[in-house]
């Protein structure tokens, strides 16, 4: 078992500083989770449609977690091993409460029960949920402290993974693009050759809301994202990349998503990468 953090020892392998002060885990939770939204099941759906195309995958990170489960209990029913990640001490802290049983943990049990649900279009009965649950508690072996804004988000000696999945981190973090660029750059660095990406995305949004607070968001669409897969050196023919339309979170500062999925990164992004200029130029069309 690698598990590398814990409640209390979390520190960043690249040391840049964290910051839990504009971050409200149980107002995130409260309104993004309380229910399974329309932009969940559209997630879940498309990781798990991905995930059905792949040969299981050995080792997978789910990157940019915060405080949620849901991703990696849908991944655990492929991958034998899932790490996921955050750059928040506040968010690991809230998976580790849910992985030790915490009374206090968020219940993540009507998403298990869409995801069974949708592996298996039947109807999931509690047993099974506790069974889908209790191997995510086997399987997650690492609660990793990373920060995408490091060439290695995960330290220098991380080997990759089979599989990384990142939903809505990058464009959460940031306005600017070329910023967006180069986490999505640092992402892409921990899948292992020949491995998948899949991310989500908020699509085409300035700012988004949480707890009263807005964040910012680089207003990426579909062009963005192929520019980044052909930066990465994704196999062309690999690429899927969807726009959902999510009306129902327009009060959040955004009405559709992101979904997109890609295999076989090059080892390295070529250094002189076109700058944002090509970025909102050119590929963008802007
Ligand atoms: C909008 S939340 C998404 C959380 C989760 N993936 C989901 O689908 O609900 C964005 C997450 O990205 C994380 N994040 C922001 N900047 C980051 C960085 N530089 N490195 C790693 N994670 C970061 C935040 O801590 C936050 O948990």
């Amino acid at each position: 078992m690698s598990v590398h953090a814990h409640a209390g020892s979390l520190e960043l392998p690249c040391r840049r500083r964290e910051s839990n002060v504009d971050w409200d885990v149980s107002a995130y939770l409260h309104e993004y989770y309380s229910r399974v939204e329309p932009t969940e099941k559209l997630t879940l759906k498309f990781l798990l449609r991905t995930l059905e195309q792949l040969p299981a995958p050995r080792r997978a990170l789910e990157f940019g977690a915060g405080p949620t489960l849901h991703h990696a209990l849908a991944l655990c029913g492929r991958a034998r091993e899932i790490h996921v990640a955050d750059l928040r001490s506040a968010n690991l802290r809230a998976i580790d409460l849910w992985r030790s049983n915490y009374s206090t943990a968020h219940d993540w049990s009507r998403f298990t029960r869409e995801i069974l649900h949708l592996e298996d279009a039947g109807v999931a009965n509690d047993v099974a949920v506790g069974r889908r649950e209790a191997l995510l508690r086997r399987r997650l072996t690492g609660v990793l402290p990373a920060d995408a804004r490091c060439v290695h988000p995960l330290g220098a000696d991380c080997a990759g993974y089979d599989l990384v999945s990142s939903f809505f981190c990058a464009d959460s973090a940031t306005s600017s693009l070329q910023e967006w660029l180069d986490f999505m750059r640092n992402i892409v660095s921990l899948v292992a050759p020949g491995g998948t990406l899949v991310v989500g995305a908020l699509c085409r949004c300035k700012r988004w809301r949480v707890g009263g607070k807005q964040h910012p968001s680089p207003c990426i669409d579909e062009r963005h994202m192929q520019f980044a897969f052909d930066l990465a050196g994704f196999d062309r023919c690999s690429h899927v990349i969807e726009v959902a339309a999510v009306p129902d979170q327009a009060s959040n500062g955004f009405e559709s998503i992101l979904l997109a999925s890609a295999r076989g990164p090059r080892a390295t992004w070529p250094r002189n990468r076109p700058a944002v200029v090509t970025l909102t130029g050119e590929a963008a069309g802007r």
